[in-house]
């Protein structure tokens, strides 16, 4: 019989999940129950503050929609998404190859793709900037063809999903590299940005004094055929949150400064940012994306779901 005691408990579970299976599902669990009852020992967890944690998880998935993923704004703060894409990574990525940044919650697929040159900003209410530079491969060869989406925020801080109308996109848009590997765009420059902070995330940030800021900073994804997708973000460095980013995406490999006197920058007249971008080459069919277009991710969340919905969502 299960005469379950403080020291017991966790073994008698892992002993009824050894019917398991899968056995990737197997390690997790029971990694997962070993840790988590060790985190309720450390902290001596009471029933009022495990019925309060239960609450804001709740909370979290109900604030979920198909324009917001309050769930990953939640691993993005406690730096686990960080911490996923470290790991990944140190797995496949080649020494020289542009480090990665966080996908974040507010990437979205099927942006428009657009020519080299032209604006991703529909209606860009101050001064245009150029983003210009080139994709590479670890050797130097630049790689012609590749697909680079973009994506920022407004000059309110806030990304088209957050807006009266998620369904119009803005500031985001897909570019392909010319012969010679190169790319450039027209945009305005990002201002730093608070998460989200009318949901439980933001209450959790609150409650911790948390400023909640992230650097001002354009997302891309770039990716080529035979080549590690690339899931990056360049922060600008002038930014007074630069060294505090509540979500942990910052490194320093990934500064830029705006310059007025880039005699390379492809649009004379415009402030430029450099970003020259170097990929991996693929060595599996890992993405490395640590998030989703929220509308993928509703609904794809069920154990035993069939694992091509969620590769699709990656
Ligand atoms: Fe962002």
């Amino acid at each position: 019989m299960q005469d379950c005691t403080i020291e017991t408990v966790t073994d008698t579970v892992i002993a009824q999940m050894a019917t398991t299976p899968d056995a990737r599902l197997r390690e997790i669990m029971d990694s997962l129950v070993r840790h988590l009852h060790a985190f309720a020992r450390e902290v001596r967890l009471t029933p009022e503050e495990w019925l309060r944690g239960i609450a804001f998880l709740t909370a979290v998935g109900q604030t979920c929609t198909p324009h917001r993923q309050e769930f990953i704004l939640l691993s993005d703060v406690l730096g686990l998404s960080r911490l996923v894409n470290l790991m990944h990574d140190a797995e496949g990525r080649e020494e020289v190859a542009t480090e990665t940044s966080l996908l974040g919650p507010f990437f979205r697929e099927n942006a428009p793709v657009l020519p080299l040159g032209s604006s991703i900003a529909r209606t860009p209410s101050q001064a245009e900037i150029v983003l210009y530079g080139t994709v590479r491969d670890s050797e130097g060869r630049p790689i012609a063809g590749a697909t680079l989406d973009v994506w920022q925020t407004d000059e309110h801080g806030l990304y088209d999903l957050q807006r009266q109308s998620p369904e119009e996109m803005d500031l985001r848009g897909r570019f392909v590299t010319d012969a010679e590997g190169r790319y450039h765009l027209r945009t305005v420059k990002p201002l730093g940005y608070s998460i989200p902070m009318d949901g439980p995330v933001g209450d959790l940030i609150r409650a911790q004094k948390r400023h909640g800021f992230r650097p001002a900073h354009i997302h891309m994804m770039v990716g080529a055929t035979g080549y590690r997708e690339l899931v990056t973000a360049l922060y600008f460095a002038d930014d007074p949150h630069i060294d505090s980013d509540t979500v942990f995406g910052v490194s320093a490999a990934l500064l830029v400064r705006e310059r007025h006197d880039d005699a390379n920058a492809p649009l004379p007249g415009l402030p430029s940012v450099r970003f020259d971008i170097v990929l991996s080459r693929a060595r599996d069919q890992a993405a490395g994306r640590v998030g989703a277009d929220p509308a993928r991710v509703t609904g794809a969340g069920r154990v035993g779901a069939d694992p091509q919905t969620i590769t699709a969502m990656r």
